[in-house]
């Protein structure tokens, strides 16, 4: 099956001519159209079409908004937006050979053009523009589509141009929170949230009940919640640290774990009554599947129970936090970001290891570069022999990994200059996974990205440990909070 994107011109007449070629050339085909956005008064000529061309699909299959609909959409929540025109598209695509997904041209006072081009590359179907300007056409397609294929058609096209079209393979934001709630869907997790007295989090549960995203379970007062809450919380488990049915249990779990740390009975008893450490139990006694905390404690204060509660998987020795950074019409990972203020070469080492993990298993194709102010041999320094001895640690470790280091941040991220700066590596200028050499580097960095470059940035995410335990922002919100439940339980799966 291919879906193929058809961008209309100004030219009305010109595009339903072409478009009814195009039709009558793949005549032979099951052929399927989806109008992300149909104009109301489109609706009867659209089914006349569908008519003549014996196009075999309900009509409310063939689109995903009309259009009044889809701008108060947008303008609502964009996410939303997006999805429901992915989640539509994805669910007609294959059940024809080939699928024509057809342009709007109107959307209130926004250019129909750049926003077409983006629903493309969400859908990753490559795009047939008409037009009667192929310099200006090719020049901006070629910036925004990376050189990516497309065709031009006008009056004289043979159409067969159409034939050598690809599927694109952009990880867009909005793809990529797509894929991971899709993953959910299929198989729902129990997430534990302890900060039941953070609005925010009450918000974000109602988003996740209301959408089936996750099973939750709060902690707290239960009238205090119900309280609280603006939404029907019966779908929600509620536990209270102070008194629960688990504490007996959990007490003598935490001592178990702890005592050769010194940790009496006594302490263990009143530590469950915290509710990081008794969410953490949760996890830790797979009453939970995840845990998701940190609107209102520091990064130490949520992971340290985790770090000495649920401790690290087999074979790995720190822990560590990447970031899934969504820009324009990429998903990159950094790392660490939010653990190690120090790390050792092994440290680091590790730290590539469980983000090559992560990236996979958030649908990227790990090509890791680890991050110095040195290109190879190019730079000389107590920092770069560090980054050496963990490229070296990694390599031995990891054979199978895919890695290059040390390396500078333009030439593992930027085809040219990885061709003039390290022209024999295979990884320059293609790497998704980057890890820094320290939390300074890698903490400022995600945040100059997030904000400078106005990327979504999803993280962090701990990795290493046993079980999935996540750091929220003090400054989060209700979003972010959605994320990262949703990024747990994909880890929890
Ligand atoms: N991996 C695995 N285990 C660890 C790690 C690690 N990276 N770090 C500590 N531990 C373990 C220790 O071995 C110890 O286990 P044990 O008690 O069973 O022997 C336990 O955790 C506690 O260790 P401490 O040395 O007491 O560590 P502490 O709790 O003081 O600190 C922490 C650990 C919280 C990770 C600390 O390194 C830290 O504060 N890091 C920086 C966090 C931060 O501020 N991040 C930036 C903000 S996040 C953001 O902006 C997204």
């Amino acid at each position: 099956m291919i879906g193929i994107y058809i961008i209309g011109s100004k030219n009305k007449e010109l595009n339903s001519k072409i478009f009814s070629q195009i039709l009558e050339k793949y005549s032979n085909k099951k052929i399927g159209i989806f109008y992300p956005i149909i104009n109301e008064n489109e609706i009867k000529d659209t089914q006349a079409l569908m008519q003549k061309f014996n196009i075999q699909q309900d009509l409310d299959q063939a689109y995903a908004f009309e259009l009044t609909k889809a701008i108060e959409q947008f303008k609502n929540d964009e996410f939303i937006f997006f999805n429901t025109i992915l989640d539509k598209y994805e669910t007609l695509k294959n059940k024809y050979d080939i699928v024509f997904i057809i342009s709007f041209n109107e959307f209130d006072i926004l250019d129909t053009l750049d926003l077409n081009v983006n629903l493309a590359k969400n859908l990753n179907t490559p795009i047939a523009m008409i037009t009667q300007n192929n310099i200006l056409a090719k020049k901006y397609l070629d910036q925004v589509l990376k050189n990516k294929n497309y065709a031009l058609i006008d009056e004289n096209s043979t159409l067969n141009e159409l034939d050598s079209l690809k599927a694109y393979d952009f990880l867009t934001p909005y793809r990529f929170k797509y894929e991971l709630i899709k993953k959910n869907i299929k198989n729902k997790k129990t997430v534990v949230l302890p900060e039941s007295d953070d609005q925010r989090i009450l918000q974000a549960c109602e988003i996740l009940i209301k959408n089936d995203l996750a099973n939750i379970i709060l902690l707290g007062d239960e009238e205090q919640i119900k309280k609280n809450a603006n939404f029907d919380v019966s779908k929600i488990q509620i536990l209270n640290p102070k008194n629960s049915i688990f504490n007996e249990e959990f007490a003598t779990m935490l001592y178990e774990a702890r005592k050769a740390k010194g940790m009496s009975l006594e302490q263990a008893k009143e530590l469950i009554k915290d509710r990081t450490y008794f969410g953490t139990l949760l996890v830790h006694s797979q009453k939970a599947d995840a845990m998701v905390s940190g609107a209102s404690t520091t990064t130490a204060e949520t992971i340290r129970p985790a770090l000495q509660i649920i401790k690290t998987k087999e074979g790995i020795s720190s822990v560590s936090g990447i970031f899934f950074m969504g820009l324009k019409d990429e998903v990159l990972a950094f790392a660490d970001c939010a653990v190690n203020p120090n790390p050792t070469p092994q440290e680091l080492a590790q730290s590539a290891y469980v983000s090559a993990l992560s990236a996979k298993a958030f649908g990227l194709d790990p090509k890791i570069a680890f991050l110095s102010y040195s290109s190879g041999d190019s730079g000389k320094g107590v920092s770069v022999d560090l980054v050496k001895e963990a490229v070296k640690i990694a390599k031995e470790q990891y054979p199978d990994l895919a890695i290059e280091g040390p390396i500078q941040f333009d030439a593992a991220y930027d085809l040219s200059t990885a061709k003039s700066k390290m022209p024999h590596s295979k990884i320059a200028g293609y790497a998704n996974v980057f890890i820094f050499p320290d939390l300074n580097a890698a903490n400022i960095c995600y945040k100059a990205v997030q904000r400078t470059a106005n990327a979504l940035a999803i993280g962090p995410l701990l990795q290493g440990l046993k079980k999935p335990v996540n750091d929220l922002s003090r400054g989060c919100l209700v979003d972010d909070i959605v994320d990262t439940v949703i990024l747990s339980a994909v880890q929890a799966q």
